[in-house]
């Protein structure tokens, strides 16, 4: 509502009586995303056996994700290809970007700690920056934003060190840092993940759903344990074509979801929340 509107409502006034109050400057919608590296091969894996990606499909696939971002109307900032960084078209694992910061990462894995500098140099313009510093480490896929408390899960790639720093950071901004033990898998997000304002996407053999005690839950299906990743913009879910069971119970659940194809990404153990940091208004 404008809020020459809204004084007008409150006083009862009409509108042409008041005088002309400038809007705020709004914040343009940023999605930043990266070219998937000719590299993506020679990707980083964890948990899954390696497979033969087709990085011509996964720049296909990549473009129509970008696409669902535009449709949802964000604009897309692309950074070009890192054709040494295999791991870089992830470029959620290198940022946590609020409205009053973005912290620089410092990824678990050592191969994608060159992935922060091009991110940061990209971030500054919008944000001011803080960072994770060594020995900490942190991935962004590991860090569950829901309002004001920050999950962190405790995997392979996000040790204390890191964790406690980042609670440290954001402590002056009102924020609280939870650590959340997570298993058989690559990151929190790969477990859990927001999709609407009251509910998280869970697979509950990865993490207990204890550690969210304000929240309800929608359990992926039986058959589709790497389904919990679904990327949240406001009343709607971009979400992959892999997990057709899960998508058709959110959809039962009211939530609007639009599918893309991620099968080449998903080989490198990448999922839909990986592949882009949104800059909010
Ligand atoms: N291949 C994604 C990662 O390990 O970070």
């Amino acid at each position: 509502m404008r809020l020459q509107y809204l004084i007008c409502s409150l006083i009862g006034m009409s509108e042409t009586h008041v005088p002309s109050v400038p809007e705020p400057p709004k914040r343009e919608r940023i999605a930043l995303t990266r070219e998937i590296s000719s590299a993506l091969s020679r990707c980083e894996l964890t948990h899954l056996q390696r497979a033969a990606i087709d990085v011509a499909l996964a720049r296909e696939q990549h473009r129509a994700y970008e696409q669902a971002l535009r449709d949802l109307g964000w604009r897309i900032e692309s950074l070009p290809e890192e054709p040494e960084l295999p791991d870089s078209v992830f470029v959620e694992d290198t940022a946590i970007v609020l409205d009053e910061v973005a912290v620089i990462t410092r990824p678990g894995a050592p191969s994608r700690r060159a992935e922060t500098a091009s991110i940061a140099a990209v971030l500054g313009k919008y944000r001011d920056l803080v960072c994770i510093e060594s020995p900490g480490t942190l991935d962004g896929g590991d860090v569950l934003r829901v309002g004001r408390s920050l999950y962190v899960g405790t995997s392979s790639r996000s040790n204390s060190t890191g964790i406690g720093r980042l609670g440290a950071l954001l402590r002056p901004f009102g924020y609280r840092v939870l650590p959340v033990p997570v298993q058989g898998c690559l990151h929190l997000k790969s477990a859990v993940t927001q999709v609407t304002a009251g509910d998280l996407l869970i697979n509950s053999r990865y993490v207990e759903r204890r550690h969210f005690p304000q929240m309800r839950f929608i359990e992926v299906d039986e058959s589709e344990p790497s389904g919990a990743n679904a990327l949240m913009i406001g009343a709607d879910v971009i979400y992959s074509r892999s997990y057709p069971r899960t998508a058709e119970i959110l959809r039962q659940r009211g939530i609007r979801v639009s599918t893309v194809e991620m099968s080449e990404t998903e080989k490198a153990e990448g999922a839909v929340t990986c592949c882009s940091l949104l800059l909010s208004p």
